[in-house]
């Protein structure tokens, strides 16, 4: 199909008046046949929902209602403003603060008005992707996800060094090391006893989108909401429609992992804030710390910040071997 670049319909009502209002007729050499402008436009807008639907989801996510893009300088800028993101995506200039930022966008993950056709909706990267804090990961539609979805490089500990100099508050993989923690790497893994992981990496081709863009529940949960929660006569459910096809009770496997988890989390809380390196509303305390307490405090932000249900087995050894380590006394 022909790409047109401006605006065609007001470009022949504009030389359509000007022809009539001044009264003169031209006649240049004809161009080629390009499809009707309506045929073209309503691909998408017609009559059909296509993109209302997800519109009226994305309206009702964290991406659109979050209100964190006024992060608009580099480093942050790449994971919370649509603008930052394609400066890092394409290559570009990371010196300088966006200007009017979006946050993350239709435009972030497809392109508009690009080739007029439904192949704008291709996902805008998905090549496998280079994790900050070192490691790959490959988790085909969820690599797109994966470049905002992990954890900040510039807090892990250094190897070989008994003492870690923590810096403030806000030390730690910062809060979203999912895809991290769901491919089973980037946790303190020192602690003596095992570090595996529940097969959900290997297992889910389509990545992150096919348990958060499942079949939609109204514009709470699913599709372009990307929520794994919505309400029903007062009750939270969790969405299982992306469960279904692997497991026969999702529900019941999810809280039986999450109330593991919740408690271990509780534990680990317990030894970090008597240790003084963790305050009582959960950020870091700076200063110099013994490398175990170090470790044992990046594994419960870990966990609690990537959400140890996407990967149970992983999170749950790394809050257990660190609670057997530090209530150990080594
Ligand atoms: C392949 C699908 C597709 C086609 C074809 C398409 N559009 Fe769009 N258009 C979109 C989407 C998606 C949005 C919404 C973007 C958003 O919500 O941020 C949009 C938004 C718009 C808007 C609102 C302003 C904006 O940028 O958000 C206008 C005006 C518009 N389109 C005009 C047109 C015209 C004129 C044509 C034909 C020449 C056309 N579109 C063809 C998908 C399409
Ligand atoms: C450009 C970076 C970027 C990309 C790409 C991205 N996200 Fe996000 N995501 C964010 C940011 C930033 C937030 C938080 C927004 C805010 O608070 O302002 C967020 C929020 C979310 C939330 C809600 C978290 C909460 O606390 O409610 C979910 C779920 C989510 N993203 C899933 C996904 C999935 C699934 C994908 C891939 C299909 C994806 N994201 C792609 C940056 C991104
Ligand atoms: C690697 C990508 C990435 C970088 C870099 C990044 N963030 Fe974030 N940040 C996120 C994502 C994703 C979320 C949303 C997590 C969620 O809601 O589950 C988030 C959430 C936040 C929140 C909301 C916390 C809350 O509890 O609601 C703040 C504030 C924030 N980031 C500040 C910053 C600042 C300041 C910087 C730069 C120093 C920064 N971020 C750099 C990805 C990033
Ligand atoms: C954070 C990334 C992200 C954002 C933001 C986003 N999308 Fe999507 N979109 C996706 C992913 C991933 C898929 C594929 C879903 C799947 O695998 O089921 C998709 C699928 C689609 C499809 C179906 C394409 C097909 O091949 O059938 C349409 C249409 C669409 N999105 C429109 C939109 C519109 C309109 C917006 C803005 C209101 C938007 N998207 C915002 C990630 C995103
Ligand atoms: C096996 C299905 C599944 C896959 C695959 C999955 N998630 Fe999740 N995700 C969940 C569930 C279930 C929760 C709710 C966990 C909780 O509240 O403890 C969740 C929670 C989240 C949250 C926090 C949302 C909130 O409301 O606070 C974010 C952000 C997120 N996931 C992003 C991702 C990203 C990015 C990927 C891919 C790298 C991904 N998820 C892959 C099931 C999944
Ligand atoms: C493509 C298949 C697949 C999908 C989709 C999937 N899982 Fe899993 N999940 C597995 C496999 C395989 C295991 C490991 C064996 C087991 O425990 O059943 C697992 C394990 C788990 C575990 C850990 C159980 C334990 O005690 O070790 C939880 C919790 C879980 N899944 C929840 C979910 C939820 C919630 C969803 C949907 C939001 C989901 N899974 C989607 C395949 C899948």
């Amino acid at each position: 199909m022909k790409r047109i670049k401006k605006g065609p319909v007001w470009g022949v009502a504009i030389i359509l008046s000007a022809v009539f209002l001044l009264g003169i007729s031209c006649k240049g050499p004809e161009g080629p046949q390009g499809p009707p402008g309506t045929e073209l436009c309503s691909t998408c807008h017609s009559d059909n929902t296509e993109i209302l639907a997800r519109e009226i989801q994305y309206q009702n996510s964290t991406h659109y209602l979050g209100g964190n893009y006024e992060r608009d300088y580099f480093p942050c800028a790449g994971c919370h403003t649509h603008e930052g993101f394609i400066v890092l995506v394409e290559g570009g200039d990371t010196t300088q603060s966006i200007v009017n930022p979006t946050p993350p966008n239709c435009r972030t993950c497809h392109n508009i008005h690009e080739t007029y056709t439904w192949e704008d909706f291709q996902l805008k990267t998905t090549a496998t992707v280079n994790l900050r804090e070192g490691g790959t990961f490959d988790m085909g539609a969820g690599n797109l996800c994966a470049n905002c979805h992990q954890s900040r490089a510039s807090d892990v500990i250094p190897s070989g060094q008994d003492t870690v100099y923590i810096w403030g508050p806000y030390w730690g993989p910062h809060h979203s090391p999912v895809a991290n923690l769901i491919s089973g790497q980037g946790g303190f893994e020192e602690f003596s006893g095992n570090y595996p992981s529940t097969p959900h990496y290997s297992a889910i081709t389509g990545g992150c989108p096919e348990c958060h863009m499942a079949e939609p529940y109204g514009s709470q949960a699913g599709g372009h909401t990307m929520n794994m929660f919505y309400e029903y006569h007062g009750q939270t459910e969790l969405l299982t429609a992306g469960c279904e096809e692997c497991h026969s009770d999702p529900v019941s496997e999810f809280e039986t992992a999450d109330s593991i988890l919740e408690a271990n989390l509780d534990s680990l809380r317990t030894i970090l804030i008597n240790a003084g390196i963790m305050d009582s509303t959960d950020h870091a305390v700076a200063g110099n710390w013994p490398r175990n307490l170090a470790g044992g405090l990046w594994n419960y932000l870990f966990v609690k910040e990537g959400h140890g249900v996407h990967n149970f087995d992983y999170a749950n050894s790394l809050l257990e071997n660190t609670i057997q380590a530090l209530s150990g006394g080594n």
